[in-house]
């Protein structure tokens, strides 16, 4: 951790010792004048990503504090991602499509970049956490991007690649059979796959981020195989780096909130014999800005 800030609002800002992330405290979530809100949005802006301990958000509250970044993905204003039955018993079925989706969330991605319009961040929070594990990992695109050599920037400046939870999910082997479960199909039935540039200049810093995770493939002028190379490539360099990842070691109470528009994440793995239950907000994309091409 780096030197503690005091924000002009009063709250304290903790950078992570990494290219990007603090952690927050001194500050109520539940009750935000507009000016901390301010300072707030422009220090999630400047790191990226923002870690407040302790918060103990209801499911009410965290919809609220969600909201003031932007409107809410209608699907998605406060849903469980979990192991956890609604009857209290736990998914462990490898068939359950909710665990196939839990288990393809574990490899490196940006939420929603599958639908017409990406995700521009979301609120997740920690409600029941295992023992040990179940962390959440974090990735600097913004610092990958930077850290390409120029050779690779040129080579992918015009580039793009098509997004599909479909495709991605085949990809791992967690196909889902939206029918005859109890997942609700989100992002499985997009009829115009999604296609974004390689590199995507934030609409708010004009920082680039090298954008690919999981969804990615077919970039057009390229050989399936050279398309699926590159990506692959793109990938591992970009979370090759421990400066430029964070994982967060859950505490109930704990409330994050990230910028998916130059982050990627990943759900670590857990003991799925003990629950886990954490609680996504996920705040849409400017159309404007987070649209497909
Ligand atoms: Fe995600």
């Amino acid at each position: 951790m780096g030197e503690t800030l005091q924000s002009v609002a009063g709250f304290s800002v903790e950078p992570l010792d990494k290219s990007f992330g603090a952690v927050v405290r001194d500050i109520e979530l539940r009750e935000l004048d507009a000016a901390t809100f301010d300072d707030l949005y422009e220090t999630w802006l400047e790191y990226g990503l923002l870690v407040f301990p302790g918060q103990h958000l209801s499911t009410s509250e965290q919809m609220t504090f969600a909201r003031r970044f932007g409107d809410l993905v209608e699907e998605l204003k406060a849903v469980h991602i979990s192991n956890v039955k609604p009857d209290g018993s736990l998914r462990d079925a490898p068939d359950d499509d909710m665990m196939k989706i839990i288990r393809g969330n574990m490899f490196w991605h940006q939420d929603s970049t599958y639908m017409p319009v990406q995700a521009k961040g979301a609120v997740f929070s920690a409600h029941v956490v295992p023992k040990a594990q179940g962390d959440t990992a974090f990735s600097d695109m913004r610092d990958a991007y930077d850290a390409l050599d120029d050779a690779m920037k040129e080579r992918i400046a015009d580039m793009s690649a098509y997004h599909s939870l479909v495709y991605s999910q085949r990809a791992v082997g967690e196909e889902t059979k939206k029918n005859d479960s109890e997942y609700f199909g989100y992002g499985m039935d997009v009829a115009d796959v999604p296609r974004r540039p390689l590199v995507k200049i934030h609409p708010e810093t004009g920082r680039p981020a090298l954008a690919v995770g999981r969804h990615a493939y077919g970039i057009p002028g390229l050989s399936d195989t050279e398309s699926s190379e590159l990506i692959d490539e793109l990938n591992r360099f970009a979370v090759a780096d421990e400066r430029r990842i964070y994982q967060h070691r859950w505490s109930v109470g704990d409330v994050v909130l990230w910028d998916n528009r130059c982050l990627m994440h990943r759900a670590c793995e857990w003991d799925f014999s003990e629950p886990r239950v954490m609680l996504h907000s996920r705040i849409a994309g400017d159309p404007e800005s987070e649209a497909a091409l």
